[in-house]
């Protein structure tokens, strides 16, 4: 069988884990890996031996881009950088896995979503909790209409990131696109894509503790939806305590609560949740994160020819919602959709 080419570009953290998804793969294979230095090259070369990659190395993306024999990219640079390389490969017209966030600004979005309509190639964001069994097993209950009409939503990433570039605001962005992406494009997930928030107000705070933030670590966003419901956003990246993704949605048929959920039409004991089963995101180390189901999804949508739901388009609204709520904290004043 012909297997289509990957190349990872940024081998660092998160990029071993692509690698993982794309070698269990029967239909892919990592056949290059784009760096920028010795440090990458280094990875690169542990990456090639510890999966046994036939692959090469190279620091020259653009000609790497030019090779016939690479189908699909998954860019896993620092998040400054997504936009340009994403624009490139939109250029060649390869297929695109990124990491989040997809941007850093509103200007870029909008740019990115005018090519990718022109490129005919699937594109996806690396909104990895998705894949979470837990939230997998939380999210039937909606398939199956048992939470009925949802109409208040909340999700909180809250977390304590690393020093390094994520704390930096060149070149990590902001709180919201660091880590509350996750939230954000959770809330849309489970209140349905199709529904448009119309308006944000957003306040932030800090760093209180770690200074060697260079944006405020912590924002605060309540959402009203055109249709009449609300949610809220929360995101702390200088959080004292052990990784957490919070999240409840409830509706006039029932409640999710994180791994719990109650439902109006049951038997039994009315007083009670029930456990939802599955493995949750309460773990920040990336090889506990669902990267492999993620991948397998984008190769399948690839195979079968079918839009992801985390494609540029459909995520676009996320990225509105996110860039919505930082104008909000910034101006201290409500932002209307949309932009
Ligand atoms: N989906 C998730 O849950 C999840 C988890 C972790 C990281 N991420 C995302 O993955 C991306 C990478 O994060 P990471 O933790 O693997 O980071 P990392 O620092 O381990 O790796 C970053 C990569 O970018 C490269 N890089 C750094 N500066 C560069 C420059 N100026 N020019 C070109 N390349 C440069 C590095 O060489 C390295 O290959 C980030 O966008 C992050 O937000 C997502």
């Amino acid at each position: 069988m012909n297997k289509s080419g990957v190349m990872i570009l940024g081998p660092g953290w998160v990029a071993g884990e692509h690698i993982k998804g794309y070698q269990q793969s029967e239909y892919t294979e990592v056949r290059s890996i784009v760096g920028i230095d010795q440090t990458s090259k280094k990875k690169a070369e542990e990456y090639i031996a510890e999966y046994r990659l036939d692959a090469t190395y190279s620091e020259n993306y653009e000609q790497e881009l030019a090779r016939g024999d690479i189908d699909i990219v998954s860019i896993c640079l620092i998040n400054n950088l997504h936009y340009q390389a994403t624009l490139q490969a939109l250029q060649a017209r390869k297929h695109v896995l990124i990491e989040k966030p997809l941007c850093l600004s509103l200007e870029e979005l909008k740019r990115l979503r005018e090519e990718v309509k022109a490129a005919g190639i699937m594109t996806m964001i690396g909104h990895v909790a998705r894949w979470y069994p837990a939230m997998v097993n939380a999210h039937k209950l909606v398939d199956q209409n048992k939470l009925g009409h949802i109409f208040y939503g909340e999700s909180d990433y809250w977390h304590e990131i690393a020093p390094g570039w994520k704390t930096k605001a060149e070149t990590a962005g902001s709180s919201l696109l660091m880590g509350g992406c996750h939230s954000v494009d959770l809330l849309r997930w489970f209140m349905g894509m199709e529904r448009r928030v119309r308006e944000v107000y957003a306040y932030t705070t800090g760093p209180h503790r770690r200074k060697d933030f260079e944006y405020p670590p912590a924002i605060s966003g309540i959402l009203k939806f055109e249709d009449g419901a609300i949610g809220r956003i929360g995101c702390c990246l200088e959080s004292t305590m052990p990784y957490v993704f919070h999240y409840q949605f409830t509706g006039t048929g029932g409640t999710v609560r994180n791994n719990r959920f109650y439902l109006n039409q049951w038997e039994g004991d009315k007083r009670k949740f029930k456990e939802i089963e599955g493995r949750t995101a309460d773990d920040p180390d990336v090889t506990h994160h669902p990267f492999p189901q993620e991948i397998q999804y984008f190769i399948e949508c690839i195979r079968q020819n079918t839009e992801p739901q985390l494609s540029i388009l459909n995520s676009y609204h996320t990225y509105e919602i996110i860039f919505a709520m930082e104008e909000s904290a910034k101006t201290e004043k409500p932002v209307s959709l949309p932009l």
